[in-house]
């Protein structure tokens, strides 16, 4: 069966992109990456892409309705079924949110509603959480917002900097993303309202406490 083709926008260092083309390595996974965009050219990703043998264009930075213009052709020239924002560090023309809606997604290294925006592990950790995570979710308008389709949790440690959160994170964002692109990939999920219906899924029986109940 041909494989979903996915679009990858990217602002920077791409570890989430690399987890995806890693993921497409294998036949058997049901999408991979036609193309990846960069609004930016010292992005370290675009090199993951050039790798992997991947088509990758870097669109002007100059303004967002041109921005918005060249990455919706590239994306239709590649013949794109979904877009995946990976590390996309910039706000985007709401007529390409329009244009893409329900086949536009993005990560983001929080359980959102929680600390939507820029430095989402600092929020976490000036909030006193002791959970955070990340989260796979639809793009509508409004930054960081739209229907969620999977989260992982991270516990927060005591004494845990930003950068030692922000690394545990990631590693779940890198399990995360190519899990829910498979599950759209498979015609999984289902829209309603601000929820998105996961068939096949299931819910993990246990819930954590954080501290473990076996303190030391
Ligand atoms: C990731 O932690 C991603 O969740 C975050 O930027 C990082 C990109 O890393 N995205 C956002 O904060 C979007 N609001 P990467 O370039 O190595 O994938």
């Amino acid at each position: 069966m041909a494989r979903l083709k996915v679009g990858v926008l990217i602002s920077g260092r791409g570890s989430n992109l690399q987890a995806l083309i890693d993921a497409a390595a294998d036949p058997a996974y049901p999408a991979e990456i036609a193309v990846v965009i960069s609004n930016r050219r010292d992005a370290a990703g675009l090199a993951r892409a050039a790798a992997a043998g991947i088509p990758h264009i870097v669109a002007p930075e100059t303004d967002r309705a041109a921005f918005a213009a060249a990455a919706d052709r590239a994306l239709r020239d590649a013949g794109v079924g979904l877009v995946a924002l990976a590390g996309f560090m910039r706000l985007l023309d709401e007529g390409f949110v329009a244009a893409w809606t329900d086949r536009l997604v993005n990560i983001h290294p929080s359980l959102l509603p929680a600390f939507p925006g820029l430095h989402a592990q600092r929020q976490a950790l000036a909030a006193g959480v002791k959970f955070s995570g990340c989260t796979v979710h639809f793009v509508r308008a409004a930054v960081d917002t739209g229907p969620i389709i999977a989260q992982a949790v991270v516990a927060v440690a005591d004494g845990d900097d930003e950068a030692r959160l922000a690394d545990r994170i990631l590693a779940a964002e890198h399990r995360l993303y190519p899990l829910a692109v498979r599950l759209f990939a498979e015609g999984r999920l289902r829209i309603v309202g601000n929820q998105v219906a996961v068939a096949g899924g299931a819910a993990p029986a246990l819930a954590a406490l954080n501290p473990s109940e076996t303190l030391t």
